[in-house]
C-alpha cells in the first residue's frame, strides 16, 4: 500500500509537509513515497532534500527526482502532486497536473478567488482527478475531540479565534508573498482563512452548498502603499451564535487564540501555530477543569495526506473538505474582499 508523492515548489510548508510523510514511512505500513521534487532549480531540490532529512529509509528505498516544473507535470509516475507555490501560481499549476493526468492536495488558499477554484473543480470532474484545498486543520484528530466536548459546555454563546502573526513589515522585502498585491498578499488569504475555517468547522454540521444558514459582517484595512489588508475581522452569526474571526500580520495572537464560550462553561483553545490545534482547556462554571493535549511528533500534515490517499484509493471526493466547502469559504473570502476594494490582478 502505497502513493507516489510529487511536491510541487522547494519551499518552507513543502518540508513541513514532507516531515510528516516522511515520519510516517518509519511507523506505518501505508507508504507515501517522495517521488519527485518540482523546482526552479537543481540546487534548490538538493538542499531541500537535504533540509527535510530525506533517506532511503525513510522514503522507501527511493531517491526523489528534481525536476523543471514541466518535466514534473509529465512524470508519469506520480499519482498525486502537493502544491506548495505562494497563491497566485495554484491555478496555473493545479490545472497544469490534472492536465497530465494527476490528482492534486492543493495549498491553503485554494486559490485567489472562487472562480479560479470553480474552473479548477470543473476540470478535476472532467478529468476523473481527486483534487483538494489542503485544510489540514479540518483533518486533526484533536479538532474532532474538540468538536465532541461542546456539548459539554452547554449551548454555545460565542467562539473567538484570531490568528496573528507578526510579518515585521518594516523589514519584510516590498516582494515577499506576504506584502506584494502580485503574489495575492495580505492577512485574510493567507492566515484569515483559519478562524474562519474554525467557525466553519465547530458552528455547522453542514459543508458547502449545504452549510446551515450564517450572516457575518466585516472589517479590512488595505494599505495604502502596498494594496493588500494587514488587518482584517469578520463576525459571523449562526443563529444566537456569534463567531468573531480576526487575523493581522502587525502583531502575533496572544495564548489562548481562541475560546468557545457556553452556558455551562468555557473552552480555550492553545497551539503556537493557530492552524494546528495543540490543546485545549475545558473551564466549567463550577470550576472543575479538563486537559486535552496532542502531544503527536507530527507537524499535522499526515491527516489530510492520508485521507487524500484513502480519496484516491476509494476514488471519492474528500468528506472532510469537498470542493463545495471550498468554493463556500473562497466565496465569503471574495464577498469581504469586494466590500473593502481589496483586488487581485486576477479578480
Ligand atoms: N498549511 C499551512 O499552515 C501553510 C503554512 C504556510 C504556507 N501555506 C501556504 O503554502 C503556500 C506556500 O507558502 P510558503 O510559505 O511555503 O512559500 P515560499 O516558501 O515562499 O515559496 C514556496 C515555493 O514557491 C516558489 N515561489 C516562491 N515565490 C515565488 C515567486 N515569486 N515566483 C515563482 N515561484 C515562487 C518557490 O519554488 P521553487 O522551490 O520551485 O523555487 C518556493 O520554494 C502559500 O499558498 C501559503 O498560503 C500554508
Amino acid at each position: 500500500m502505497s502513493i507516489n508523492w510529487g511536491i510541487l515548489g522547494a519551499g518552507n510548508i513543502s518540508g513541513q509537509f514532507v516531515h510528516d510523510l516522511l515520519l510516517s514511512n518509519t511507523e506505518s505500513s501505508f507508504k507515501h513515497i517522495v517521488k519527485s521534487i518540482g523546482c526552479s532549480s537543481e540546487t534548490k531540490g538538493q538542499s531541500f532534500i537535504e533540509d527535510c532529512k530525506l533517506t532511503d529509509e525513510n522514503n522507501v528505498g527511493v531517491k526523489p527526482s528534481i525536476e523543471k516544473y514541466d518535466d514534473f507535470y509529465k512524470n508519469a509516475d506520480i499519482n498525486i502532486v502537493y502544491v506548495g507555490t505562494p497563491h497566485v501560481f495554484h491555478y496555473e499549476q493545479v490545472k497544469n497536473c490534472l492536465n497530465n493526468g494527476k490528482n492534486v492536495l492543493c495549498e491553503k488558499p485554494f486559490t485567489i478567488n472562487a472562480k479560479e477554484a470553480k474552473e479548477l473543480f470543473a476540470l478535476a470532474k472532467e478529468k476523473d482527478l481527486i483534487l483538494m484545498e489542503a485544510v489540514w486543520s479540518r483533518f486533526l484528530p484533536i479538532m474532532n475531540q474538540l468538536k465532541a466536548k461542546l456539548k459539554d459546555i452547554g449551548d454555545v454563546r460565542r467562539l473567538f479565534v484570531d490568528f496573528g502573526y507578526d510579518a515585521d513589515l518594516d523589514n519584510c522585502e516590498a516582494s515577499s508573498r506576504i506584502r506584494n498585491n502580485a503574489l495575492g498578499g495580505g492577512a485574510l488569504l493567507d492566515i484569515g482563512i483559519y478562524p474562519i475555517t474554525y467557525s466553519r468547522f465547530l458552528l455547522d454540521d453542514k459543508l458547502g452548498k449545504d452549510h446551515s444558514h450564517f450572516t457575518y459582517e466585516s472589517m479590512m484595512t488595505v494599505d495604502e502603499t502596498d494594496k493588500v489588508d494587514y488587518n482584517t475581522s469578520v463576525v459571523f452569526q449562526y443563529g444566537k451564535i456569534h463567531a468573531i474571526c480576526t487575523c493581522s500580520n502587525y502583531v502575533d495572537n496572544i495564548s489562548p487564540f481562541g475560546r468557545v464560550e457556553g452556558s455551562k462553561g468555557k473552552i480555550e483553545l492553545f497551539a503556537d501555530n493557530p492552524a494546528r490545534l495543540r490543546a485545549f482547556k475545558i473551564t466549567y462554571n463550577d470550576g472543575k477543569t479538563e486537559e486535552i493535549k496532542d502531544d503527536s511528533p507530527y507537524l499535522g500534515f499526515i491527516y489530510e495526506a492520508n485521507g487524500i490517499a484513502k480519496d484516491i484509493e476509494n476514488h471519492e471526493e474528500s468528506k472532510v473538505m469537498p470542493a463545495d466547502e471550498t468554493l463556500l469559504v473562497m466565496d465569503i473570502m471574495d464577498k469581504i474582499r469586494a466590500k473593502h476594494g481589496l483586488k487581485y490582478p486576477t479578480d
